[in-house]
């Protein structure tokens, strides 16, 4: 199956986006920022730096500083305040076509409120980031993201004063982040942003003093340093909640490291330090991602969303399904659908292993992690499951034989050399007699 156009459509919670790549909050600006350099209604949202209710001065510079694989900030969510925000640089981005996500910080649960009444009702803004880490100013300063009953409060406020759908971004630095995951989608989230940057701090040792402005309360570690906590975060929440809307942020540079968190359960992914390097970037990597779907044949972008959870057959190497004979190729939802646990009990279940909808349409048992409920449980290439779990298979023994050929290549050679060797060990010396 050759795939020509990519269907880019993915939901988070109930928010449809048209693509499912956005901007991370903090690192495309207040507003239409960006707009010199992309095209912000090509974006599945464009999400704008936390807010708080009034306006905040941030913290004193230096703010950033460089790492090996990423950089430290520490600017202290500086900002405009939402009403002002609202009247400056709201109307400019829904001007161009812009889908918003407004993010929100708060240092108590009522600056939560106040900064999310303030965004009821706000043209354009169709869903509402609650950023976490932030110190609590109730709990000796200790962070909302730190405690599940904290953030639980916070997004409860959030999700009461706007009316909107709230997606709760969380911080990786916490032992059990799961937990703090299920207390945010108890209090009401419809999605988690998965993470936030991973508290670091750089001192210089020559000068013997902190390199951020914030001194001892360090910064933020952000890039590709840690996407690999990203991917974890999000592979973990997926496992967990397998109906929540996931956002995966964290190193995000290229369209392959976008597909890597979509498989890992990410409905959409967020790019934010890369913005740094190049203003391109979220577009870029946009369209990296659409290259990357058409070269490994994957028709719609949904059909990646948390493929790693699908317990499913080997995976033949690109190279083999590329030389596969067949026009069909599978998807993750058909693999998952495939191989998914049965439906529950009562639920009439169809050849293919799907669960019927009251209208009829198979959708996938809900049990299973990789298929979330209401999609559909077909390759999107009228191929039937059966025939694509065969076409997998068949991929697998393929790889296999050649695997298999290659090696008794090898043994073949070895055998001649170790013949060779015996030989020369076994030729008599000059002058002594042949045996
Ligand atoms: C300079 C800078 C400012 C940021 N400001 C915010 C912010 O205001 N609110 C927020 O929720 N996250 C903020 N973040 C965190 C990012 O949104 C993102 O979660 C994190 O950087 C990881 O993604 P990345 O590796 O793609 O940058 C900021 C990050 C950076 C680098």
């Amino acid at each position: 199956m050759r795939v020509r156009r990519v269907d880019q459509r993915t939901s988070v919670g109930s928010v449809a986006l048209r693509a499912p790549v956005l901007t991370a909050s903090g690192t495309a600006g207040h507003g239409t920022e960006l707009g010199a350099y992309l095209d912000l209604a090509e974006l599945g949202a464009v999400v704008v730096k936390s807010l708080a209710a009034e306006p905040w001065p941030g913290n004193p510079a230096p703010r950033v500083h460089p790492t090996p694989a990423g950089m430290l900030n520490s600017v202290g969510l500086q900002g405009p305040g939402v009403d002002a925000w609202r009247r400056q640089d709201l109307p400019a981005l829904v001007e161009r076509g812009a889908t918003v996500v407004a993010s929100i910080w708060g240092r108590s649960v009522a600056e939560y409120a106040a900064a999310a009444r303030l965004l009821a009702g706000a043209e354009g803004v169709v869903a509402v980031e609650v950023n976490v880490s932030c110190p609590n100013l109730e709990d000796r300063s200790r962070m909302f993201a730190h405690s599940a009953s904290a953030t639980a409060e916070a997004v409860s406020a959030a999700v009461e004063a706007s009316g909107l759908p709230c997606w709760a971004k969380l911080s990786p630095n916490v032992p059990d982040l799961v937990e703090i995951a299920g207390a945010a989608l108890t209090a009401g989230a419809e999605a988690l942003v998965l993470v936030n940057t991973v508290l670091g701090m750089a001192i210089d040792p020559a000068r013997r003093r902190y390199r951020l402005g914030s001194g001892p309360s360090g910064g933020g570690l952000s890039g590709p340093a840690i996407r690999s906590v990203a991917v974890r975060a999000v592979h973990d929440c997926r496992a967990a909640f397998p109906t929540a809307g996931i956002v995966g942020v964290g190193g995000v540079c290229r369209g392959v490291d976008a597909a890597e968190l979509l498989v890992a359960g990410a409905d959409a992914v967020e790019v934010g330090t890369a913005t740094f390097a190049d203003p391109r970037a979220p577009a870029v990597v946009l369209h990296q991602l659409v290259r990357w779907c058409r070269r490994h044949r994957v028709a719609a972008v949904r059909d990646l969303v948390g493929a790693v959870h699908a317990d499913r057959p080997v995976i033949p190497a690109p190279r083999a399904a590329r030389t596969a004979t067949t026009t069909s190729s599978p998807t993750a939802s058909s693999m998952a659908a495939a191989t998914q646990t049965p439906p529950p009990a009562g639920a009439a279940s169809s050849p293919a292993g799907t669960a019927s909808s009251p209208a009829g349409t198979a959708v996938p048992a809900a049990s299973a992690p990789g298929v979330r409920p209401g999609e559909p449980a077909t390759t999107g290439t009228g191929a039937s499951v059966d025939g694509d779990l065969v076409v997998r298979l068949k991929e697998a023994l393929d790889t296999i034989d050649r695997r298999v050929a290659v090696q008794a290549e090898h043994m073949a050679r070895l055998n001649a050399a170790l013949a060779a060797l015996t030989a020369a060990l076994s030729a008599p010396e000059p002058g002594e007699p042949p045996p």
